[in-house]
């Protein structure tokens, strides 16, 4: 998708789609009186040709909702795309987003392959004080999510990619001076990168398991890293053993395919001193449980189960890209959860890296043992402050569903910044707790720790687990489980891989 923005009056504008936003003018008090939705635009001759549509009532310009005119009298667009931003006053980047990805997917089924999208005007109180370049970067950002289609493998691929995406900024310039516009220029770009380093995760989290070996994700990891400039290593047997990494190994034991430990490394100039943040992420690329094998019924999706380490990938390029003033290493641990003759069995014990023992209760809880050596090797590497991310249990679906992911922190500082960094991603996290009470539960009894603690509280025990690996370095784990995989395709973005995580971990990194 070729991305272009304008600054000229939108009615002007030549295009085979022209989207403008919509606002819901309904309030509790007013049920009776229904007004009608009001355009977010101050153009004149666009308001003309959506007068018609807006004054049946039948279009009330709901979060995401549509209605598209043919022809439209009086403005050079071919068609009139209206999509509803919710309730006038309560837009949020998110809902910006949300509304532009909205514009794109209703293109690409109907073989329109150019899409002109109109931001809001300014001068109509549609949020509560978003700027110019906020909208631009989250506009651009949704239009690369909603652009992203899963079928990679289809023969005729159902929907194509839309050509261009043209932002029409005029109307949101409150004051159409040469800063603003600098401002918005340089939010269209980041928002481009933001847009394409969460498809990048997304294009690796949709690669099936025989496509995506631990080996070939170490190599697009190198490819990636080489493209955008960050230093790289990608390590596989020999040097697990060479680490003592018995956790991360003792997974990778059962597969003929070796295992991949993925290091990126952003060091941008002229900070040699202050926070080195370590990204560490799951990478099974495929977990069919080991031994303590999955039962048959979705077992296919375990091919999702790297999308931890997708999503900081992701990052990484983003932060590349972006070079906020801060260190970075990223540790991706890569494996494929096998059972064979060779795989490793309830009851075996294996020394973690940092020199812990751990009584295996369950082959299929082998997120948490990759990570452990994961967060010991980001610590041995320097990292000051730690986050990960990975496909951990089945149990944070069951406590928080498909529509929030779990967090999980020992620092309140670090949780904090990251609550920041949520309201500018747009990412639904709910902080969970961690605690000794869990840590009893999974005491071994022939070794230091199990890694199972029984079914209650499941999120929280394996965030323990990897607790007692990241120790008292601030950490904050993400489960993302439940939210890796849109299960059920949206008017924004398309059923398969959400990407989720990449947006949150690159902004609580620009927070520090
Ligand atoms: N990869 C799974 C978790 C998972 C489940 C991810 C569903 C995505 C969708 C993980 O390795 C796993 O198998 N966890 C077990 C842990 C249990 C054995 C303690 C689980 O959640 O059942
Ligand atoms: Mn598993
Ligand atoms: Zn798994």
């Amino acid at each position: 998708m070729r991305i272009e923005i304008s600054f000229a009056p939108v009615a002007g504008i030549v295009t085979e789609m022209l989207a403008v936003l919509a606002a819901d003018t309904q309030t509790e008090k007013g049920r009776d009186a229904k007004p009608l939705p009001i355009l977010l635009t101050a153009d004149a001759a666009v308001q003309a040709a959506a007068a018609g549509v807006l004054q049946t009532g039948e279009y009330k310009g709901g979060a995401n909702e549509t209605v598209l005119l043919h022809a439209p009298a009086g403005i050079a667009a071919k068609r009139l795309l209206i999509v509803g931003l919710g309730k006038l006053g309560t837009a949020t980047m998110h809902s910006v987003r949300e509304a532009a990805g909205t514009a794109v997917r209703f293109a690409k089924p109907r073989g329109i392959r150019e899409v002109t999208f109109a931001l809001p005007s300014s001068a109509l109180p549609f949020s509560e004080g978003l700027s110019g370049a906020t909208v631009t970067r989250a506009a651009v950002e949704g239009a690369f999510v909603g652009d992203f289609d899963a079928d990679t493998y289809r023969s005729e691929r159902k929907d194509q990619s839309i050509q261009t995406f043209t932002l029409a900024v005029a109307g949101t310039l409150a004051v159409p001076g040469d800063a603003e516009r600098a401002a918005v220029e340089a939010a269209f770009a980041e928002g481009a990168i933001i847009g394409e380093s969460q498809n990048f995760a997304r294009s690796l989290v949709n690669e099936p398991g025989n496509k995506l070996t631990p080996t070939i994700l170490g190599q697009r990891a190198a490819a990636m890293a080489q493209e955008v400039g960050l230093g790289w290593e990608v390590h596989s047997t020999e040097k697990l053993h060479e680490l003592k990494m018995g956790a991360f190994w003792s997974v990778s034991q059962g597969s003929p395919e070796p295992p991949a430990l993925i290091v990126l490394r952003y060091e941008p100039e002229g900070v040699a001193e202050g926070p080195l943040l370590g990204l560490v992420g799951k990478g099974i690329t495929f977990d069919t449980g080991g031994i303590s094998i999955k039962p048959a019924d979705n077992m296919e999706k375990m091919k999702y189960d790297m999308a931890g380490g997708a999503a900081m990938l992701g990052a990484m390029r983003a932060i590349a890209l972006l070079k906020p003033k801060v260190r970075v290493i990223a540790v991706v641990c890569a494996a494929e959860n096998m059972p064979s003759g060779t795989a490793q069995k309830p009851g075996d014990v294996q020394t973690a890296m940092s020199g812990k023992t751990i009584e295996i209760i369950n082959t299929d809880a082998e997120g948490r043992l990759v990570l452990a050596d994961g967060l010991t090797y980001a610590r041995q590497l320097g990292a000051t402050h730690l986050i990960d991310a990975a496909t951990l249990t089945g149990a944070i679906s069951v406590a928080l569903g498909r529509a929030t992911a779990g967090a999980f922190s020992n620092d309140d500082a670090a949780y904090g910044k990251f609550e920041s960094a949520l309201a500018i991603s747009g990412e639904k996290f709910w902080r969970l707790p961690l605690g000794d009470a869990y840590a009893e539960l999974i005491k071994s009894d022939i070794g230091d720790i199990k890694n199972t603690g029984g079914r209650w509280g499941g999120a929280s025990i394996a965030a323990e687990f990897l607790h007692e690996f990241a120790e008292d370095t601030p950490w904050i784990h993400l489960d993302i489980a439940g939210t890796a995989w849109v299960e059920e395709k949206r008017p924004f973005i398309a059923k398969g891989p959400s990407g989720i995580g990449v947006r949150s971990t690159l902004e609580w990194v620009r927070s520090y």
